[in-house]
């Protein structure tokens, strides 16, 4: 399957409930306080954390791949009263009517784009959508590979509808060469006698801070900054995430 598509069908309705913790808001409504609106999220997923910038009365717009994690976004929304504008686009083929002065991806996001030709489409849509002076903000990680123990454990979490809901690592390839890391999920979904079972593979790419640089640069960005989530240098031998800051040269 494209790794675009990976958040759809029965991977989007078990997002939520499966989900271990959920991006912190702070940091992100620091950048726009900081850089301006409006601001656009990559990646926005079902909702978080966009629909709180939106209710700290922040401008925010999002854009994800996913129809149905946008579904879910805007059911959520309406649930909270909250108006959010959002637009189901690959990032990779970014085409909107706006500029924004602040572009962000919440967490990660930037790495499920799984190979640098992707990577570099996408950060010239994000160049092609910057206002002039415009900022970016793309966290990135070096994901480790996921320990053996952990290799067919099972998450499990209930459904509102009260049906047992599962995640589980069938298997994991890892290539350090192409830097990218396909893991084998299993969705399962049990109510009764109905059962659905999904296997989907999810892809990691990652990138050096000198070869992520390169393709910014390729795209006419520059890095400007490269900080830890809250916003303090980052030393260069750090494989936490990192936040880049990025900026049209
Ligand atoms: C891990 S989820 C994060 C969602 C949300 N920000 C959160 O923290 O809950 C990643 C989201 O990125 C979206 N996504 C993956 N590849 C994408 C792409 N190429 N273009 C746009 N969105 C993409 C997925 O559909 C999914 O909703």
């Amino acid at each position: 399957m494209d790794p675009a598509d990976f958040y759809t069908g029965i991977v989007a309705e078990l997002y939520g409930p499966l989900k271990s913790f959920s991006q912190a808001p702070e940091p992100y409504a620091a950048f726009i306080q900081q850089v301006g609106m409006p601001a656009l999220e990559l990646g926005c997923g079902d909702g978080d954390p966009l629909l709180e910038l939106r209710r700290r009365g922040l401008e925010v717009e999002g854009v994800d791949s996913s129809a149905d994690m946008l579904e879910r976004l805007r059911r959520r929304a309406d649930d909270q009263g909250i108006h959010a504008t959002v637009f189901h686009q690959r990032m990779e083929a970014l085409n909107l009517p706006r500029r924004y002065r602040a572009i962000f991806l919440a967490g990660p996001t930037f790495n499920l784009l799984p190979d640098d030709a992707t990577a570099l489409a996408a950060l010239r849509g994000i160049r092609a959508h910057l206002a002039g002076d415009g900022i970016a903000l793309v966290p990135l990680f070096t994901p480790a590979p996921t320990p053996s123990e952990q290799i067919r454990r099972v998450s499990t979490a209930a459904a509102s509808d009260g049906a047992e809901l599962r995640v589980s690592v069938v298997a994991e390839q890892r290539d350090e060469t192409a830097r990218r890391q396909t893991t084998l999920l299993r969705y399962e979904r049990h109510h009764g006698s109905d059962s659905s079972v999904v296997e989907r593979p999810w892809i990691l790419h990652w990138y050096t801070r000198d070869q992520f640089e390169k393709l910014a640069t390729t795209a006419g960005l520059a890095v400007t900054a490269v900080t830890d989530p809250d916003g303090k240098p980052a030393p260069a031998s750090v494989t936490d995430v990192l936040h880049y800051r990025l900026q049209a040269t």
